[in-house]
């Protein structure tokens, strides 16, 4: 079951990144400069690549949204790629001569490369490297720049920050400095909250309605990310249930809490607390200082394929992360007050207060 869904195309050296959402209820307002400071902040961050600075990521809408609100049709989302002028022979979709000096046969480890390789029998492996890309977190970040709208109207409200670069909880320029000079790179851990949600978002009743689960789904398919965790769930293994679990009290006739390990999720719902989703990003797999590895066409053993990189994107990867569970709140959202228009919404929204 799903309201809010979308499908994305797109290479990374392509034309252009394409986006469809279906579900968007009527009378939403969507905001051009809103979607384009999202896309600004996961371009930035410390650490990151050339790539970053030949792209300034703006978005074309070209359907579902007249006179700045939504019509409740389909919404198209664009955003065409500068770099593309370089590389229209390298990445034309005419049947011309296949070679080009873009193609590379030696796979870099940690990336898509060797699995795509046998899979879809590719032997260039650019035609892996240019969907596999990160690059296509910029067109699910203008969907969930949708999504966050959508939650706006609601009052609620999204934010992430970085705990950790490379085990560094402070100096994360440093570190990321001193990986730069020695041509290797760093991973981190993030954390997204959101604030404002109803109770009861998701639900117990299947498992594949459970709020964890989709969030843990979605946070994990982002490229990079190795493990996901609601709350303090990564240590509940090593506390009581006593230590663990968030007491419940009476306030002037209000449920409260004092804490919040469970990070607003129980039993797969928003429980009226704070969401709180931390996540491991792994270091980035293209170094300037190269992995050993096999040339798939010579079969021998070589260094990985080295192309401008960046040497830390943990900020954007939590950004990406930021947008990504907008998606599936706003979903659930739809799901739980759903109607055909922001009105309907709203009467059904009121009513259940
Ligand atoms: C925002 C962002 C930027 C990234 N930038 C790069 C990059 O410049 N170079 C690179 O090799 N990997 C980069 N990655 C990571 C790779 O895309 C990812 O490790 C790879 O696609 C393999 O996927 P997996 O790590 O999920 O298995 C980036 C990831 C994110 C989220």
């Amino acid at each position: 079951m799903q309201k809010f869904r979308f499908l994305t195309a797109g290479e990374s050296h392509g034309k252009a990144l394409t986006a469809i959402i279906e579900g968007v209820p009527a009378g939403f307002s969507i905001d051009e400069v809103f979607i384009n400071n999202e896309l600004k902040r996961r371009q930035g961050g410390y650490g990151r690549g050339g790539r970053m600075k030949i792209e300034t990521d703006t978005v074309e809408i070209t359907s579902g949204v007249r006179f700045g609100k939504t019509l409740g049709s389909p919404i198209t989302l664009v955003i065409k790629n500068k770099d593309f002028e370089n590389w229209q022979k390298i990445m034309s979709s005419a049947a011309i001569d296949e070679c080009s000096d873009k193609s590379f046969t030696t796979c870099r480890p940690g990336h898509a490369d060797y699995a795509g390789a046998i899979k879809y029998g590719h032997k260039d492996l650019r035609n892996i490297l240019e969907r596999s890309s990160a690059r296509k977190t910029a067109i699910e970040v203008a969907v969930g720049a949708v999504a966050k709208l959508i939650l706006k109207e609601f009052g609620i409200e999204g934010s992430s920050k970085i705990l950790e670069i490379g085990g560094q909880e402070n100096d994360f320029e440093g570190a990321i400095d001193r990986a730069r000079e020695e041509g290797v790179t760093l991973g981190g851990r993030f954390e997204v909250i959101y604030k404002n949600l109803p109770v009861g978002l998701g639900s117990y009743v299947h498992y594949d309605r459970k709020l964890d689960g989709k969030i843990a789904q979605i946070v994990m398919s982002i490229p990079a990310v190795k493990s996901v965790s609601i709350g303090d769930g990564d240590i509940a293994h090593q506390v009581t249930g006593r230590e663990f679990h968030d007491e419940m009290f009476l306030e002037n006739g209000e449920i409260m809490r004092k804490t919040n390990h469970a990070g607003g999720l129980e039993g797969g719902m928003t429980n009226g607390e704070d969401l709180i989703v931390r996540a491991n990003m792994k270091p980035i797999p293209t170094m300037r200082s190269p992995l050993n590895t096999v040339d798939l066409a010579a079969m021998t053993e070589t260094s990985a394929h080295f192309e401008r990189s960046d040497v830390c994107a943990v900020e954007a990867c939590a950004v990406v992360a930021e947008n990504r569970i907008a998606c599936a709140l706003a979903d659930e959202f739809l799901l739980k007050f759903g109607g055909d228009s922001l009105d309907e919404i709203r009467h059904q929204f009121n009513f259940a207060l």
